[in-house]
């Protein structure tokens, strides 16, 4: 059995990829495989917090405490979104790592205050 502090080292260090694999990408730097531990370290990052979730009680099928919704919320923007400016709309990579590091210290506040 992943143990809760096992669930948080999955979850940090992965969000520590997804976020230095996306600022590279950002800023111009086309590498396949930085894209590839990117998207890896975005699944992560979900298995992680769900594997969080389930080591602190709260279930999976819905029912979140506002702070889980904000988090899946900046999950999405930042896994997905980002991958898609980085790929799609590149002119827009430097003005999303900026806002990816407020929505990360967004996501830190939601974990540690769990706003109901
Ligand atoms: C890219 C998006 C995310 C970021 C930047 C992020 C950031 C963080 C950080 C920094 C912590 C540690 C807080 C601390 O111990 O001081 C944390 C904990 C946690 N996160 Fe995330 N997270 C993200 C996405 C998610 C998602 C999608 C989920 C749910 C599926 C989630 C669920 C949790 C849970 C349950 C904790 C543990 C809170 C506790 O130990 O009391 N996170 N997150």
């Amino acid at each position: 059995m992943i143990t809760y502090e096992n669930y948080k080292i999955i979850h940090l260090l992965s969000i520590m990829v997804l976020l230095t694999g996306l600022s590279i990408s950002f800023y111009g730097t086309n590498v396949k495989h930085i894209k590839i531990l990117t998207g890896i370290a975005t699944l992560l990052t979900l298995v992680g917090g769900m594997g969080l979730m389930a080591r602190l009680g709260i279930g999976h099928t819905g029912g979140w405490p506002l702070w889980i919704q904000v988090k899946m919320g900046i999950w999405f923007i930042i896994g997905i979104g980002g991958a898609l400016i980085a790929r799609r709309f590149p002119k827009f990579g430097k003005p999303a790592y900026f806002v990816s590091i407020l929505l990360f210290a967004l996501a830190s506040i939601m974990a540690n205050y769990k706003f109901e």
